[in-house]
């Protein structure tokens, strides 16, 4: 007689700024990794409006942004059906596991944020409270979900770690509430740099637009900007020490086409740059064509972009209840 073991599936969070367009920085570190991970966990993942006012945003853009990752989302290949999807504002736990949270976290810990510490220098006339307290609020998303993993690109390592010594000072105060999450990173395209300066993350916020490709970008302007890609004196195209601009390169390739950098390499060998910057291009273009036009597509549809944000908001809002009313006993309210 064979035995049948039911493990638990384990949980995933993770979420996406509506603060700009997507770049393929936020896919390659992020989004593709959501939907590779939603057949084998239980997957929760938030378009995160509350973290995006931290910097402030023009609300009907707001509006407009946070719909579009959503439909980002779903094009990339999420599930409404296996995934939770929803929008962080719609469900108010999070602000207020948020403020519990504030109390276990030390000025000293949220100081040492190196985002925080970026984005004062770049937003030096609005260095509000929220921007300081971002990485807390980011805590309690992870948490109110029993989060094992959080899939993320490198620039939020730091925050996952928060996350966790926030929840183990939890647990030792009063006794085991939090599962204690991990950061989830990839082995390859955990920081995909700049097209123009391979020193710096590629980033939405870049005031050049040639050194980020966005997931809605027409394939013209990706053609353009990748045979405009920094990359160095040499010509071969290899990795090392030294040639960020084209090690960026290849491994945006070899994530496109699903190849090894040692099969890029190999591919190119004896060719220079010129062909393998259009190469690249194309390769960029034929992994975005689908996930723009199915974007296109649901923005068109915004009586289904609502059942999906609608479901997934009460999916999110009844797990997200039950660690809330733990943390509230534990921390000695009375119930109401
Ligand atoms: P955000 O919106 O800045 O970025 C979304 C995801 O994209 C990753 N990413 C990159 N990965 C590789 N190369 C790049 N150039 C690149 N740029 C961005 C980010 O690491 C991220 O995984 N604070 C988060 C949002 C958030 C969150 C959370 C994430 C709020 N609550 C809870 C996980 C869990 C952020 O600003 O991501």
């Amino acid at each position: 007689m064979s035995e049948v073991i039911t493990e638990k599936k384990q949980t995933i969070f993770s979420g996406v700024q509506p603060s700009g367009k997507l770049t393929l920085g936020n896919y390659l570190g992020a989004l593709r990794n959501f939907t590779l991970l939603q057949e084998d966990y239980n997957c929760v993942y938030c378009v995160v409006d509350m973290h995006a006012i931290t910097v402030r945003q023009d609300p009907p853009t707001l509006r407009r942004q946070t719909l579009e990752v959503l439909a980002q989302y779903l094009a990339c290949g999420l599930d409404p059906a296996k995934s939770t999807l929803f929008i962080q504002s719609h469900v108010p736990a999070h602000a207020e596991l948020a403020w519990i949270l504030n109390c276990f976290t030390m000025f000293g810990e949220a100081s040492r944020m190196t985002q925080f510490k970026d984005k004062s220098q770049r937003h030096s006339d609005n260095v509000n409270v929220g921007l300081f307290t971002y990485p807390v609020l980011m805590a309690a998303d992870i948490l109110l979900y029993q989060t094992d993993k959080v899939p993320v690109g490198v620039d939020q390592k730091q925050h996952v770690e928060l996350a966790r010594n926030i929840a183990q000072r939890f647990n030792g105060t009063f006794s085991d509430t939090f599962v204690i999450p991990e950061p989830y990173i990839p082995r390859e395209g955990a920081k995909i740099m700049s097209l123009q300066d391979p020193l710096r993350k590629m980033s939405k916020s870049d005031e050049n637009a040639n050194g980020f490709i966005l997931l809605m970008d027409k394939p013209e302007d990706i053609m353009r900007k990748c045979k405009r890609a920094v990359t160095d004196s040499d010509t071969r195209v290899v990795r090392g020490e030294g040639k960020d601009g084209v090690n960026n390169l290849i491994t945006i390739y070899a994530l496109a086409t699903g190849k090894t950098p040692e099969e890029v390499e190999a591919e190119f060998a004896g060719r220079g740059y010129g062909d393998f910057k259009p190469a690249v291009g194309e390769a960029v273009v034929e992994l975005l064509r689908p996930i723009r036009e199915k974007t296109e597509d649901l923005l068109r549809n915004k009586d289904y972009l609502e059942s999906v944000y609608h479901e997934g908001a009460q999916k999110a809002a009844y797990q997200a209840r039950k660690t809330l009313d733990k943390v509230y006993r534990k921390v000695g309210f009375v119930q109401r």
